[in-house]
């Protein structure tokens, strides 16, 4: 679907999609001798404006028949996070529709550049969807949505989209991609192949290093995980060099377990395939670099992706082995399950002792206790830098990709001391996610500032919200693009 911008309606036929906000209906008065009706449906409708309520109808416009969405952006002066609802929402009611050509008109209702570009977003983030594996969808479930084309949001509303919102949405897209993927398809060799495919031509630069490499390097504890799957690991560096020689550079880990059995410590059946998301973190991070290098963005970003099958098998590693990380501290594992943390330690070392960044921002789908926590509308955020916390929470809120702030402490760090080890990569169950992010802070050297982000509620939504279907949510890209651009760019 395309997305255009212009400064008046096109000829033709088109759904028309208006605004409201609140009660202020302002923007349906001028619809001629179809406004009564209009009016009196929305009165019976019991339509009241809220951020993403829609009225559907159809009028009668200069002789044809036109549908009109009239939507809501909520009352008083728009946001960027309604304007977005009001392009997704039009994406979603509209996308099987039937109709091939939306026109949203803004006009006249105090949209600035931004936000009538973040309308385009909504829509253009709402739209992604997966079909390469249906074979057989029905006519009337196959999308019909050509193109929307926002109308009065201002001259400078399509250049804002296409070099600010653009680049995000492409990114959103491959994380999504290879979130969704299955494990047959993406594992971690794969993983890199894709995201190569994807970022040709975009000036990132890539290295990969196979388990040789990572041997020699001592990463005992992100080769133990891998080492009962088939599938060899992978660390994948992407980086972004756009903020000129000299200055530090930050970094973004990801987890990235393209399958999660829980190895000999395995789940139980229900619901395992959802484990197929375990990459989410290093999805996010692929997508991220992805989106900054085609807005190239003035900044110097590394991205690490620590790419593992986590399988049972006759290699794979025991409860109780004991590993050396690449730190050289060593590691009693008592549940196999447990093993975002030990892919996370090596590439945590890696990333530090290769890049020396200022900052490291660590994402993972780490623990099923961060979803007890804060359920599926927060990622739980964990930071030993006040400053870096506060930016991320605000970049958060900007987002869309919400963070909620969690606790360290000493006390919790004791719980993953181990008697045969340096200490082991659990705790009991209570504070599971923090015991997690405190074995993570072993592997953070002195000096740097790091935030460690638990996303396991928020790589799927088994329900669509306003800027995505049910699926992948691509949490995470807009977070650290955001991020980059309120702290690293201005
Ligand atoms: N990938 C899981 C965490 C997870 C669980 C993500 C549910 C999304 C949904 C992680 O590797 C894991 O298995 N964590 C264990 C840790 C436990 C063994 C200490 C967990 O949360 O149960
Ligand atoms: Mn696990
Ligand atoms: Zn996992």
């Amino acid at each position: 679907m395309r997305i255009r911008f212009a400064d008046s309606r096109p000829e033709g036929d088109f759904a028309l999609v208006l605004p409201v906000a609140g009660k202020d209906r302002s923007s349906v008065r001028a619809l001629g001798s179809s406004q009564q009706a209009v009016a009196t449906a929305l009165d019976r409708q019991r339509f009241e404006g809220e951020a993403s309520g829609v009225s559907e109808q159809f009028i009668d416009h200069n002789g044809t028949t036109r549908r009109l969405l009239v939507v809501g952006t909520g009352a008083g002066p728009i946001s960027g996070d309604a304007a977005e609802k009001l392009g997704g929402t039009t994406a979603a009611r509209l996308q099987t529709s039937g109709e091939k050509s939306a026109v949203i008109d803004l006009g006249g209702l105090g949209f600035d550049a931004d936000a009538a570009a973040r309308v385009g977003l909504g829509a253009a983030l709402r739209s992604w969807r997966y079909d390469r594996y249906r074979t057989k969808l029905k006519d009337n479930q196959k999308p019909t949505l050509e193109e929307i084309v926002i109308v009065g949001g201002g001259s400078s509303a399509g250049e804002r989209y296409q070099q600010r919102w653009v680049p995000v949405v492409e990114g959103v897209s491959l994380t999504r991609e290879l979130v969704t993927e299955p494990a047959n398809i993406i594992y971690p060799e794969s993983f890199v192949e894709r995201v190569q495919g994807s970022i040709k031509g975009s000036g990132l630069e890539v290295d990969v290093l196979d388990r040789a490499a990572m041997q020699k390097l001592g990463m005992g504890a992100l080769l133990g995980v891998a080492q009962g799957s088939a599938r060899e690991a992978r660390l994948m560096i992407l980086k972004w060099s756009g903020g000129g020689k000299g200055g530090q550079s930050t970094a973004f880990v990801g987890k990235g377990v393209t399958f999660d059995t829980g190895g000999i410590s395995i789940k139980p059946a229900a619901g395992m395939e959802a484990m197929k998301w375990d990459m989410g973190g290093a999805g996010a991070v692929a997508g991220a670099l992805k989106a900054l290098a085609l807005r190239k963005a003035k900044a110097n970003i590394v991205g690490i992706c620590g790419l593992v099958e986590n399988m049972p098998g006759g290699n794979a590693q025991r409860p109780g082995d004991v590993v050396t990380t690449m730190s050289g501290q060593t590691v009693e594992v008592i549940n196999t399950d447990a093993e975002g943390r030990l892919v996370l330690s090596d590439a945590l070392c890696y990333v530090q002792r290769n890049f020396k960044p200022s900052r490291v921002i660590d994402l993972a789908t780490l623990t099923g206790a961060i979803i007890v926590s804060l359920g599926h509308e927060w990622a739980g955020l964990f930071s030993n830098n006040e400053e870096l916390a506060g930016n991320l929470l605000k970049a958060a809120d900007e987002s869309g990709d919400k963070l909620w702030r969690m606790p360290l402490a000493e006390p919790f760090d004791r719980l993953i001391d181990s008697p045969i080890a340096d200490m082991k990569n659990v705790g009991p169950r209570e504070g599971g996610s923090i015991t997690a992010a405190q074995f993570i802070q072993r592997f953070i050297e002195s000096g740097t500032k790091w935030a460690h982000i638990d996303m396991a509620g928020k790589a799927w939504a088994d329900k669509a919200g306003p800027t995505y279907g049910k699926g992948a949510t691509g949490f995470g890209v807009r977070l650290l693009d955001q991020y980059v651009a309120d702290v690293l760019e201005h």
